[in-house]
């Protein structure tokens, strides 16, 4: 109590002896004198900057930070270690430090959160407890082959771009509440072998992913440009959406227990060597679009009994178009644009849609059937002919929002 009311006077440094707390809103150390100062100090309560002045950092005797942890900016230091610090309050920052290839943390275990950016020296952490809570990680372009030394069991957010050799990445996490992006990196095999849902998840330039307990995505889960070419979801039920697109090896998708997508709708596009779509056997609904492009001869969904948005369906392959018409015929496609063009057929329904197949693949219809639709508008059907040139990930989101959004 006595000391809360002390640390609220701000910039005034008080040290106790009897408990070893060091209570100051901001410190900075620029000398090792500073460093060794704080030495007596068991917690540090504020937060501790590491100046652009030191060649190298040991934070001596120090246990616990509770604000931030901060070193920027800074070409010349090689070295940062804490060998008794357990627990960072606030954000750990490495921010540009392009020579430290020292990063030992023997005994942290608790972070609020992580944020480390161009780190080019760091290949791995001498982390040897390991942190096991830390709410949201932000790791990109550093030099790190694994995250050895960090392994959560939940998190909010977990991003990792830019990092080149980052070879592997397995962690015990049972559930991301917001985002799971793993981007960029090098040819990262990925293991999630706890992973139960997550509120949105994305895999780009990935070589495998593991996730066999996975049960929900509940906003979008992305898949684009990966190398691996087996693409397994063997316990997911349900997502609000899904985008597999531009994965060059992708020969086999298998989503057994699939049951729901959501009004984010299903992609799967321009994935080379994919030529049999149906590994959703109990797909029931989607409740946003339904998009299929590419070369596939197959794509039966055979519970398939509602899409709430449009379908556009275009093979380069021979595909028959027959089931996905008697869909339509039957009255399971509530949206405004139906099309389905294949090497062989080609189906159309909505006003527009002779620009729409004109402007989009026109030279690939043998046959088309036309039926002009009373409802449908000219946004909708654009919106949905732009969507099948254009799949850059980052557009698919808004893209598949203005499909869902068209239909209303
Ligand atoms: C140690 O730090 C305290 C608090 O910032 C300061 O008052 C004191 O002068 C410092 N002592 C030395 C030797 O730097
Ligand atoms: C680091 O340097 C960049 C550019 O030189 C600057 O924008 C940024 O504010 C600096 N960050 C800190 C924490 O000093
Ligand atoms: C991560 O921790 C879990 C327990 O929470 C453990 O089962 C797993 O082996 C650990 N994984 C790694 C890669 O250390
Ligand atoms: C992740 O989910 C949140 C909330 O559902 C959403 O606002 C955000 O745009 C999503 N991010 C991505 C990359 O899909
Ligand atoms: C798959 O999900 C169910 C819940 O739907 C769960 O009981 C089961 O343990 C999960 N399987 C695996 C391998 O995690
Ligand atoms: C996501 O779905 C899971 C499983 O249904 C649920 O437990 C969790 O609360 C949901 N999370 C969010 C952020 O909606
Ligand atoms: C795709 O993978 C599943 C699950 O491993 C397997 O049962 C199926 O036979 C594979 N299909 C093809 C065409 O390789
Ligand atoms: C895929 O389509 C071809 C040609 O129509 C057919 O011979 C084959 O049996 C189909 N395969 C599956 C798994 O449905
Ligand atoms: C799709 O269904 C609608 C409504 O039944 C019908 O008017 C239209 O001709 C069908 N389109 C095609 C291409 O079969
Ligand atoms: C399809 O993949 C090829 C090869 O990676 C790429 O060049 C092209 O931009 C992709 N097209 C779309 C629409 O994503
Ligand atoms: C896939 O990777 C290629 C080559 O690295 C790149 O040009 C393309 O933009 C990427 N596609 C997406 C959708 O990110």
């Amino acid at each position: 109590m006595l000391f809360k009311g002390l640390s609220a006077l701000a910039l005034a440094a008080v040290v106790n002896a009897a408990t070893n707390v060091c209570s100051e809103a901001e410190r900075t150390a620029t000398t090792d004198a500073d460093l060794a100062n704080l030495s007596g100090c068991t917690t540090l309560s504020g937060n501790l900057i590491l100046a652009e002045t030191l060649t190298s950092a040991t934070l001596t005797g120090i246990e616990q930070i509770t604000g931030n942890l901060i070193c920027s900016n800074n070409s010349q230091i090689t070295s940062i270690s804490a060998p008794s610090l357990n627990s960072i309050g606030g954000t750990f920052t490495l921010n540009q430090l392009t020579v430290l290839a020292t990063l030992s943390f023997p005994v942290l275990t608790s972070v609020g959160a992580i944020n480390w950016i161009t780190l080019p020296g760091v290949d791995s952490l001498d982390f040897n407890t390991g942190v096991n809570k830390c709410d949201s990680v932000y790791i990109s372009d550093t030099s790190l082959n694994s995250l050895d030394g960090i392994n959560l069991t939940t998190i909010t957010t977990l991003e990792l771009n830019n990092n080149l050799n980052l070879d592997d990445v397995e962690m015990g996490v049972t559930s991301v509440s917001n985002m799971l992006d793993i981007s960029f990196n090098g040819n990262t095999a990925v293991s999630f072998p706890s992973l139960q849902w997550a509120n949105n998840l994305t895999f780009q330039d990935v070589s495998s992913i593991s996730t066999p307990s996975l049960n929900t995505v509940n906003s979008t889960y992305q898949l684009i440009n990966n190398t691996f070419t087996s693409l397994q979801a063997p316990n997911l039920t349900s997502v609000g959406g899904i985008s597999v697109e531009s994965n060059n090896k992708l020969t086999n998708i298998s989503f057994p227990k699939l049951k729901t997508v959501g009004s984010a709708g299903l992609e799967i596009a321009n994935n080379t060597k994919l030529t049999d779509l149906s590994g959703f056997p109990i797909l029931s609904s989607i409740s946003g679009a339904l998009i299929l492009d590419g070369d596939f001869v197959n794509a039966s969904f055979p519970e398939l009994t509602l899409v709430r948005g449009a379908v556009t369906i275009e093979s380069e392959d021979d595909f028959d178009c027959s089931e996905f018409n008697d869909m339509n015929s039957s009255g399971s496609i509530r949206g405004n644009d139906y099309k389905c063009e294949a090497a062989s057929t080609t189906s159309t329904s909505a006003l527009t849609s002779a620009t729409g197949s004109a402007s989009s693949s026109g030279s690939v219809a043998a046959t088309t059937t036309t039926a002009a639709s009373t409802s449908s508008s000219a946004t909708s059907t654009s919106a949905a002919s732009a969507n099948v040139v254009s799949t850059s990930g980052f557009a698919f989101s808004a893209v598949i929002a203005a499909l869902f959004f068209g239909i209303f």
